[in-house]
């Protein structure tokens, strides 16, 4: 057993589990070589390269999980919408800020996601035994965003947020469209092997909280209850939540995952005791020198010390130009802690 598969069973591991978000792209020298030759979506859309891909980092960096390498953004694609990945990041060709009626523009058609469980069947069957795969959707908020506003990473979604806060009846019946597409391709996952599951709610801050509460958190819980009822640990990303981490119960998940912004030995004292932590490793260290790196993490050695099942992550996803040695140092680093 690893690390990380003994977390999944509630063990204390050895050693800290470690891996990164975006452990895959980005930094990995094998991974820009590929990217020189395919586009994203071509990695991502081909079973055996996204495979391939996801298992990179594992011997790479030395990680502890494999994460499940495809994009939030392929269920406004299974909805009917036209995404494609630019320079400046995702982009639709027709946002649903352009229409009336956004509702009508939505066409689900779930077969559109068959070529991640191809991947996921090869990637089970290819990955050593002893490092656990992560399968892994978007948020409501976070979906529903992109799909609204169709831009960039620099996008600050003022249309899709203006939306919901005017049109809370429309925004709860596109959440729920959402949300049953999510369950079917979350459910699908599960059948085909993921060992724990992961939502990535990257915008969470981007509504008041009481409103995100209202509207989308109880799409998160039934996420929650279907991967529990496959007996598999549920892990919550809500980046910029704030103090909403003090009303996360543990029916909403097994791991919340705490962004760089929190305090990891504040965030402690106020979420619910019966839910672990994941996190929060501020990525921008990463281009610090050995020693900053070194100095950082000897932070956490206590909290390791106090929070036996505690796995070790990035306070949000790696960032492009990331030195690959400081991120391998990371890795060592952290495995020596304990
Ligand atoms: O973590 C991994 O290595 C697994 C694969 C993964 C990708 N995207 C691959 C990807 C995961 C888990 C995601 C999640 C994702 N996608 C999120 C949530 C996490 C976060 O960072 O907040 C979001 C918001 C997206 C949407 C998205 N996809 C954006 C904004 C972009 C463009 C800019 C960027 O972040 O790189 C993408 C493209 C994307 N998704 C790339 C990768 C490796 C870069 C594509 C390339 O190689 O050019």
């Amino acid at each position: 057993m690893s690390s990380f598969s003994d977390i999944l069973h509630n063990t204390p591991p050895a050693h800290i589990p470690i891996w990164f978000m975006r452990q895959a792209g980005r930094v990995l020298p094998s991974y820009l070589k590929l990217r020189q030759q395919y586009s994203f979506m071509q990695l991502m859309q081909t079973p055996q390269l996204a495979c391939d891909v996801t298992l990179l980092p594992i011997n790479e960096l030395n990680v502890d999980a494999a994460i499940l390498f495809s994009d939030i953004l392929v269920i406004p694609q299974a909805l009917g919408l036209d995404l494609d990945f630019t320079e400046k990041g995702p982009v639709f060709e027709n946002p649903l800020y352009k229409f009336d009626n956004p509702i009508s523009v939505l066409k689900p058609n779930p077969e559109k996601l068959n070529f991640v469980y191809q991947a996921i069947d090869l990637i089970k069957n290819q990955k050593p035994n002893n490092i656990p795969l992560i399968g892994f959707c978007g948020g409501p908020l976070t979906v529903l965003l992109y799909m609204f506003e169709g831009l960039g990473t620099k996008s600050d979604f003022k249309n899709a947020e203006r939306f919901i806060i005017n049109n809370k009846q429309t925004t709860k019946q596109i959440v729920e469209i959402i949300t049953e597409i999510t369950l079917y391709y979350t459910k699908q996952q599960l059948i085909h092997g993921v060992d724990c599951f992961r939502l990535f709610e990257s915008n969470c801050g981007n509504i008041p909280f009481s409103l995100y509460k209202e509207l989308f958190l109880p799409s998160v819980k039934k996420v929650c209850d279907l991967v529990r009822s496959y007996n598999r640990k549920f892990l919550y990303f809500p980046k910029s939540i704030g103090l909403g981490i003090t009303e996360i119960t543990p029916d909403i998940c097994d791991y919340l995952s705490i962004d760089w912004q929190t305090d990891i030995y504040s965030a402690r004292k106020i979420v619910d005791k019966e839910i672990n932590l994941e996190g929060n490793f501020d990525p921008r260290l990463l281009f610090g020198t050995k020693k900053t790196i070194q100095d950082e993490i000897k932070k956490y050695k206590q909290f390791s010390e106090e929070n036996p099942l505690w796995i070790f992550n990035l306070g949000h996803g790696i960032l492009p130009n990331t030195p690959f040695e400081n991120a391998k140092l990371l890795v060592e680093e952290v495995k020596k802690l304990r």
